[in-house]
């Protein structure tokens, strides 16, 4: 998929998901670590509903968000019509003009079929000296509620799910990065402990809403005994008195295209 700025693709508008809303928040620090400067062009892989893609904006860069959702890229444009967004797949993109940085956060862990080929579409849409900074789960993010629907989805006599995510140590991505031809500026591995606010049923709306590919194979009757065992399972890790906490864990990451 080739992208030539404004490759704009419209949808009609739909409600914003508060829950992806928290996610944009998380990623302030991130857009600073960036320092986006006045006229540079930023990339935005996986921009979501684009509410960093703007703040990247108001900064004074020119910018594309791109998402593989087209729901996220419609609610994206009806937000902010004035900044260009377009749907894409983070594994297989090409862009006119190299642009002066990539941003991703909270995306890469959904690029999960192939790391290698994402690391390298980002090199080909960077300039040399072009900056790569992200955030993504880092291995061990999600444990306790990975751990919990396991569990629950064997004592329901079910197969393993897949699951659809990449969480990459800090070593493992380092070496891909430098493999691909970037120098690495920063490497931070941490908790963020994250208030499920949106899941007021906890793990298990949690998995209805980030893991619903987990749920296709389940039969209708098993569903409300297998996701009440996973909060059962989750809760002595995931479950304060001010309610439920999702035990994410962030790999961020600043590199240099060579
Ligand atoms: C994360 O941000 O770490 C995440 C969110 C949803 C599903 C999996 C991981």
């Amino acid at each position: 998929m080739r992208y030539d700025t404004p490759s704009l693709i419209r949808w009609n508008a739909r409600a914003y998901d508060s829950s992806f809303g928290y996610v944009s928040a998380q990623g302030a620090p991130l857009v600073d670590l960036l320092d986006p400067q006045p006229g540079e062009r930023v990339l935005d892989l996986g921009c979501g509903t684009g509410v960093l893609t703007a703040e990247i904006a108001s900064r004074g860069a020119r910018v594309l968000g791109i998402d593989g959702s087209h729901s996220m890229i419609e609610t994206a444009i009806a937000q902010f019509p004035g900044l260009d967004f377009t749907v894409g797949d983070g594994h297989d993109f090409t862009v006119a003009e190299p642009y002066d940085a990539v941003f991703s956060n909270a995306a890469l862990h959904w690029l999960s079929r192939d790391p290698d080929a994402v690391i390298e579409c980002v090199r080909m849409a960077l300039q040399p000296g072009g900056r790569f900074v992200g955030e993504l789960g880092g291995a061990g993010n999600c444990a306790a509620l990975i751990a919990a629907m396991l569990t629950a989805w064997r004592e329901h006599g079910l197969r393993d799910p897949h699951l659809p995510w990449y969480f990459p140590s800090p070593a493992e991505y380092a070496v891909r990065l430098e493999r691909a031809g970037f120098t690495l500026r920063l490497v931070e591995n941490f908790d963020r402990p994250t208030p499920l606010d949106d899941c007021p049923n906890g793990a298990a709306d949690w998995v209805r809403m980030f893991a619903p590919s987990l749920l296709e194979g389940v039969p209708v009757g098993t569903m409300e005994s297998l996701l009440r065992r996973v909060n059962e399972l989750a809760a002595p890790a995931l479950r304060r008195e001010s309610g439920w906490m999702a035990d994410y864990v962030r790999l961020r990451f600043a590199a240099v295209r060579q």
